[in-house]
């Protein structure tokens, strides 16, 4: 007979479009094996501030199409330090939450995993981050939908690239990663793609243009990741405009509407799938792991190793987008 009665769930970190179908799964699928449910506000912070409220199965209607969290979400320094996290621990033991879902990226995982050294309420991970960064599974929530506004963005600018001849750069987010430069590069079919995981040599513009590879063609998208260890869009834009005169270049920074908008499907439906995993994980008396989604299937992946291990970028995609922009 598993211990926990009483579940919290918060979201942590940058919101991510399907976060909030995750918090109704969660929700729904603690209420369904008879758990009370508790919505942390804003993070670590209302875990902190004990800014908590009751959540029934009905309190998560209408939510599973919308964007953002209804929860709010926060970075909160304060849960770094252990004073922090023991008041954290204090206000959930008041509370009686025995076992808490974080819906987060690395950081909040890194929290979440300080959290269960010192202490005895279980917590289980769902990674939700645009950036799809997190060692241990294919598939993080919001990165579907970020990836398809990226590129019904970047067609757009491609319409007006190529009728004034003109080379874009378009950067994109990923702050430590390029899976949505890399993915939506070879979807809009852009002529270089900039992403941090490149070796120097790989990720060089100049030799590309002087290689032909990014020919004098009517219009050149060139992708970057915010990540780039050259200095993003506008520097690489700069670059070019100095000793390649001829191009007439122009850059675009896509922003935080990457974080917006209505969830896709996918990122409904694998949102859903991870909410009830974590909510089975917690009855399976699991703590300090997350699930995650590998080759189709729900697994569970150790915080420690989540963490701590870099989830690299599939080169030979890397490959690919090289060759099919000749
Ligand atoms: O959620 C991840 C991310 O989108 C990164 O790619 C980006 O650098 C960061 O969030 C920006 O977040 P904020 O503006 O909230 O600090």
């Amino acid at each position: 007979m598993a211990k926990v009665k009483k579940i919290g769930v918060l979201t942590s970190g940058g919101d991510a479009p399907g976060m909030n179908a995750a918090i109704r799964a969660v929700t729904r699928t603690a209420v369904y094996n008879g758990l009370e449910v508790v919505g942390i506000c804003q993070g670590y912070q209302g875990m902190i501030d004990s800014n908590f409220k009751p959540l029934l199965a009905q309190s998560v209607s209408d939510i599973i199409q919308r964007g953002g969290t209804i929860l709010k979400t926060a970075r909160c320094e304060e849960f770094r330090s252990p004073e922090g996290r023991n008041k954290a621990f204090n206000n959930l033991k008041q509370a009686q939450i025995d076992g808490v879902v974080v819906i987060g990226g690395d950081g909040s995982f890194t929290g979440a995993r300080l959290f269960n050294e010192e202490y005895d309420i279980p917590f289980v991970g769902i990674p939700g981050t645009i950036d799809n960064d997190i060692y241990g599974t294919d598939y993080t929530i919001g990165y579907d939908t970020a990836l398809n506004t990226v590129v019904e963005a970047v067609d757009k600018i491609r319409d007006t690239a190529s009728a004034h001849n003109r080379m874009f750069f378009v950067e994109v987010m990923g702050a430590e990663a390029g899976f949505i430069a890399l993915y939506s590069g070879i979807a809009t079919g852009a002529e270089a793609i900039i992403i941090p995981e490149l070796k120097e040599e790989a990720r060089n513009l100049k030799s590309m243009i002087l290689a032909g590879n990014i020919r004098k063609k009517s219009s050149n998208i060139i992708i970057v990741a915010e990540g780039d260890k050259g200095g993003g869009a506008f520097v690489l834009a700069e670059q070019v405009k100095d000793e390649f005169k001829e191009y007439d270049v122009r850059v675009s920074v896509l922003g935080h509407l990457q974080r917006g908008g209505s969830p896709s499907a996918i990122d409904r439906v694998n949102a859903s799938r991870l909410g009830h995993a974590a909510v089975e994980a917690l009855l399976d008396d699991q703590k300090s792991v997350m699930v995650g989604i590998m080759n189709g299937e729900i697994t569970l992946v150790p915080f420690r190793r989540a963490v701590k291990l870099h989830k690299d970028v599939n080169h030979d995609l890397v490959e690919l987008a090289r060759i099919l922009s000749v």
